[in-house]
């Protein structure tokens, strides 16, 4: 990677991903000169591990960016919106994870394995997209590329992890209830998770879809650079920790056989197949969990309709699906000499 290190700056370092981020960075060798780390005005006082050491947690304020070269934002659109334009105006590029830019049209939405030509060089903003699209777009890019897509029906299967640490915690809270038979205590989702699933991440909007549906469509259509792409996502909160999952319908634009897709996505970046019924060889959330990769499936030829293939995508959510995309964004960077 040459010589050159950075000053780095992980915003929501405390959080879910923001902390893996750092980790991630770490694991990676990612070469960072020094790194700063911002979170909210009550982790002023606490430290993280990177390398070895210790760092402080500072508070985000405006000129928190003065001196940072590359900033990996996790901390909400909220605080995207006020701090990502600041960060970018002092000179340093921002990754954003959050969805606060994803579809403004100057700004590159990028997952490597799938659209690196979209990047752009500093200064700027650079979006990291959702995870539920991250996972399925680097399970159908080897697809897209040899015989086109039409039409994606998915269903996602997401980790209370994607809703952050308070999440995990509530997850955790309702199992000991439960088992222990007592009454569940409910803060960040509208029905008891414990043992239980729901249709619905992020607000319902006017056409009956939710916001994380809309991402998927959204998001897919403008990775995939296809505005043609029609897709029909379901999204379901399931009580897992870790990992999300998603049965993905396709409809192809020329024939392929179950044989190729499995030779292809064998072949393909950042993807592991897993695909062995005879003995229930599967991916599974426990699997993916910590890992980087995307695994898919339960690769078959859908006889309902010409051309239609059905598979089963699991990826870590906080990793793929957020954190390491977020740092392979910042190694693409640097291995084009954007930054
Ligand atoms: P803090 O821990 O100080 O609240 P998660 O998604 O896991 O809930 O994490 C959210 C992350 O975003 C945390 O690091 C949190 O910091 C940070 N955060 C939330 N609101 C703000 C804010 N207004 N300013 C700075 N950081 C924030």
């Amino acid at each position: 990677m040459g010589d050159k290190s950075f000053r780095v700056a992980v915003v929501g370092a405390t959080g879910a991903v923001g902390n893996l981020m750092v980790q991630v960075l770490e694991e990676r060798a990612f070469p960072v000169a020094e790194l700063k780390l911002l979170a909210s005005a009550r982790s002023v006082g606490r430290t993280l591990k990177f390398k070895g050491g210790s760092i402080a947690v500072e508070e985000l304020r405006e000129d928190s960016f003065k001196d940072i070269e590359v900033a990996l934002f996790s901390a909400g659109g909220s605080v995207s919106r006020k701090f990502g334009p600041v960060a970018a105006e002092s000179g340093c590029i921002v990754i954003d994870n959050s969805s606060a830019f994803r579809m403004d049209p100057k700004v590159p939405l990028i997952v490597p394995e799938v659209n690196p030509e979209a990047v752009i060089p500093r200064p700027g903003i650079i979006a990291n997209p959702n995870c539920s699209t991250i996972q399925m777009v680097v399970a159908l890019k080897p697809i897209f590329d040899a015989v086109g897509i039409r039409r994606i029906v998915v269903t996602t299967f997401q980790a209370v992890s994607g809703t952050g640490k308070r999440a995990i915690e509530e997850l955790r809270q309702q199992v000991a209830q439960l088992s222990e038979g007592r009454p569940i205590t409910r803060e960040i989702y509208p029905h008891q998770i414990a043992f239980n699933c729901f249709p619905h991440i992020g607000a319902f909007l006017d056409n009956g879809f939710t916001e994380e549906e809309m991402k998927m469509v959204n998001e897919t259509r403008k990775i995939f650079n296809d505005p043609d792409i029609a897709v029909c996502a379901t999204t379901v909160r399931i009580p897992v920790y870790f990992g999300h999952s998603e049965s993905v319908n396709i409809e192809t634009r020329r024939p392929i056989s179950v044989a190729e897709v499995r030779d292809l996505l064998g072949r393909a970046e950042g993807v592991v197949v897993v695909d062995d019924p005879a003995r229930a060889g599967y991916p599974l959330p426990i699997h993916a969990a910590g890992r980087d990769e995307t695994f898919v499936g339960r690769i078959r030829q859908d006889p309902s309709v010409e051309n239609g293939l059905a598979m089963w995508v699991v990826a870590d959510n906080i990793r793929k699906g957020a954190a390491t995309n977020a740092v392979q964004i910042a190694e693409l960077l640097l291995a084009r000499n954007m930054i």
